[in-house]
């Protein structure tokens, strides 16, 4: 399978992981439609890609609002008719060392933006996509969403939560015509990890990863997970019993800083 998407629309498209994919699929013949909350650092990554080639256009919104999600995601879908969706938007969150337990707000906001932001990304699409019986909806969650993690509860839990919430929705939407692709990166060096203290085994640059999930993308991949070597080992380590992976896990040095992120209004969508 080869798939040349011609309208695309990429979630978190102002910075890192997202920012780098629109500049990847950036040529003559494609639009783009890039979506993140800093309309000047969208603007900056559409001439970007626009210097390349693309058609782009760039729509501030908040991937927590369902009501301006689910409107504007129609309105743009009924005019270009995207073929894939890339739903990238995420933030993280986690402890600080001795810290026993998450900010309930941060915690909220998680949750918030990588699990209901991914959904009101997805949900307007699947019956227009349905309907035509074609394109390709990506979910990015994170290796973090194959074993739980002591130093990052929320995070894992949110990615946990779209790992199986795509592998639910290929299974009933291949066989009405539309590929469902799941992302797992491990480390990528992008602003959200910047200030991450912690071993980061077999990290990439952004550019690396845009590269791979555009090969996997194009090929219609049910799974792009990599560094395909630490998501092999994460699944492994998932097997072994629980309370001696904790006790390694626990001798490990991590800080993770508390998303300074909120919900707007402090409860959840
Ligand atoms: N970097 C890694 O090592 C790594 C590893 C595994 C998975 N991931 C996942 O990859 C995805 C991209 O992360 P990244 O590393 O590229 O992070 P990043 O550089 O911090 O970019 C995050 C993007 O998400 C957008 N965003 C955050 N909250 C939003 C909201 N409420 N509404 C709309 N857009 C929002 C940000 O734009 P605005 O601030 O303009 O809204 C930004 O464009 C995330 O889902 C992350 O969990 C990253």
């Amino acid at each position: 399978m080869r798939l040349d998407p011609r309208s695309i629309l990429i979630t978190g498209a102002s910075s890192g992981i997202g920012r780098t994919v629109a500049r990847a699929y950036a040529e003559p013949g494609r639009r783009l439609t890039l979506v993140g909350r800093d309309a000047a650092r969208l603007g900056a990554v559409a001439a970007q890609c626009a210097a390349k080639g693309a058609t782009v256009d760039t729509a501030a919104l908040d991937v927590r609002d369902r009501e301006a999600m689910w409107q504007r995601l129609r309105e743009l879908d009924a005019q270009h008719q995207f073929d894939l969706v890339l739903a990238n938007a995420g933030i993280a969150t986690g402890l600080r060392p001795g810290q026993l337990t998450e900010n309930p707000d941060a915690v909220r906001s998680a949750i918030g933006t990588n699990l209901f932001g991914v959904l009101n990304t997805v949900e307007p699409l699947i019956e227009p996509m349905c309907a035509r019986g074609r394109g390709q909806i990506a979910v990015v969650s994170s290796i973090a969403a194959v074993r739980g993690l002591p130093y990052s509860p929320a995070y894992c839990a949110s990615k946990a939560a779209v790992h199986l919430y795509a592998d639910s929705l290929r299974g009933n939407l291949e066989p009405r015509g539309v590929v469902v692709s799941l992302i797992c990166p491990g480390f990528v060096h992008t602003p959200m990890n910047e200030k991450l203290v912690a071993a980061k085994p077999l990290a990439i640059s952004d550019e690396k990863a845009a590269r791979i999930i555009r090969r996997g993308l194009d090929h219609g991949r049910a799974l792009i997970a990599f560094p395909r070597l630490l998501y092999l080992g994460a699944r492994l380590i998932s097997f072994l019993p629980a309370r001696l992976v904790d006790r390694v896990m626990n001798r490990m040095h991590v800080d993770i800083q508390e998303t300074p992120e909120r919900m707007p209004g402090g409860a959840l969508p």
